[in-house]
């Protein structure tokens, strides 16, 4: 649907009246109404990075969800104000890890007697507590776009995996297993699945020892929709059919696919692929309709015989953007992100040391 032209204009007078006092970013599943305004645009590495490139910004408009805000505010200088224009835009999936049930998990973990030869990482979509967690238990954060070479950087803190280290990767089960068994070379079986909601996770301390992948039991409800069964029937109906999948996609989904990345890949790899191609993408269908009409020489699908949006990201409408840029033109700060100070300085730790990984 076309924006009000009457809000369209608005946000454009704000943002001119604001000028350099405010930065604004912009993921990519964000509507088009709003990434229109999107001073960069990424996925939540680049974001991440890009959230201190202007420290002249007094504000930060973070068009995104609340873990992103976060990890914003945490990464910028304290006179800066990271401002998220709904608060309700959270994330399911970083909802599925509390810190209560990090906390103990790690005390089952040391019951069991394996506490010293785990090394946490949390993918970026959790809360600052539990980037915070890893910081002071040796960990790191990662993304759908390092989440490699971070697990390599994991298990060479405690010797690698010959020597016994495992990893507790927090909170999204596929994009732990995808990565441990596809790039690393893990096999399924050296992965096991913590499940919060029962004593010990479900696991058995022989369970425990011989694992290599302790996946937190989360998941992307929106990425969990994808089904392998689709993909066989595209390819069933449309020649030379290349699948490409985010890596929050279920295993079997990824297993069936031709490419799997980040949000920033998937745009990349469509950018560079040749006219006439055929391609059917599995993730947030905002960035999708927004690939298919920059591509009308490809020919584009979606992966999924359903709508699906990210209803969290979608929150951020283009009437709570216009009231997030109108109070700051009023000198109002409404709907500010601002992480505790000890919180900040221990996600600090673990968000630095994804920044310093190599590639
Ligand atoms: P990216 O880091 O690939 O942009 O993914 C973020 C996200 O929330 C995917 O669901
Ligand atoms: Fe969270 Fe999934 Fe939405 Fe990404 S797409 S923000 S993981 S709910």
């Amino acid at each position: 649907a076309a924006s009000d032209p009457d809000l369209v204009a608005r946000a454009r007078a704000a943002k001119e009246a604001l000028g350099d006092k405010v930065f604004v970013l912009g993921h990519h599943y964000q509507r088009d109404e709003v990434i229109q305004f999107a001073d960069v645009t990424g996925d939540s590495f680049k974001l991440a990075r890009d959230a201190a490139a202007r420290p002249d910004a007094e504000y930060i408009v973070f068009c995104g969800v609340h873990f992103m805000a976060e990890s914003a505010d945490i990464l910028t200088s304290p006179h800066q104000q990271v401002i998220l224009p709904d608060l309700a835009a959270g994330c399911s999936m970083a909802d599925m890890a509390r810190i209560a049930q990090v906390e103990k998990a790690w005390e089952a973990l040391a019951q069991a007697g394996v506490q010293d030869q785990v090394v946490p990482v949390t993918y970026m979509n959790s809360t600052a507590a539990i980037k915070a967690f890893c910081g002071r238990n040796g960990g790191v954060v990662c993304t759908s776009s390092n989440a490699e070479v971070a697990l390599d950087w994991a298990f060479a803190q405690k010797g690698g995996v010959e020597a016994g280290t495992k990893v507790l990767f927090l909170p999204d089960q596929h994009l732990g297993r995808n990565t441990a068994v596809l790039k690393l070379g893990l096999g399924l079986d050296d992965c096991v699945v913590w499940n919060p909601h029962k004593p010990n996770g479900g696991l058995t301390a022989e369970e425990l020892r011989d694992a290599k992948m302790i996946l937190w039991k989360g998941h992307c409800s929106v990425h969990g929709r994808f089904s392998a069964d689709v993909i066989d029937d595209l390819r069933a109906k449309v020649p030379d059919l290349n699948v490409l999948v985010h890596p929050e996609c279920q295993h079997e989904v990824v297993l069936k696919s031709d490419f799997v990345g980040s949000t920033e890949y998937i745009i990349k790899t469509i950018e560079a692929a040749p006219a006439g191609s055929s391609w059917a993408i599995g993730t947030e269908l905002n960035l999708v309709q927004r690939l298919a009409k920059a591509h009308p020489d490809k020919n584009i699908m979606f992966l999924d015989r359903n709508v699906c949006y990210c209803s969290t990201m979608n929150r951020i409408d283009l009437p709570h953007f216009v009231w997030a840029m109108e109070s700051l033109v009023e000198g109002v700060v409404v709907n500010r992100i601002e992480v505790d100070p000890q919180t900040e300085q221990e996600a600090l730790v673990a968000l630095q040391r994804m920044l310093e990984l190599p590639g």
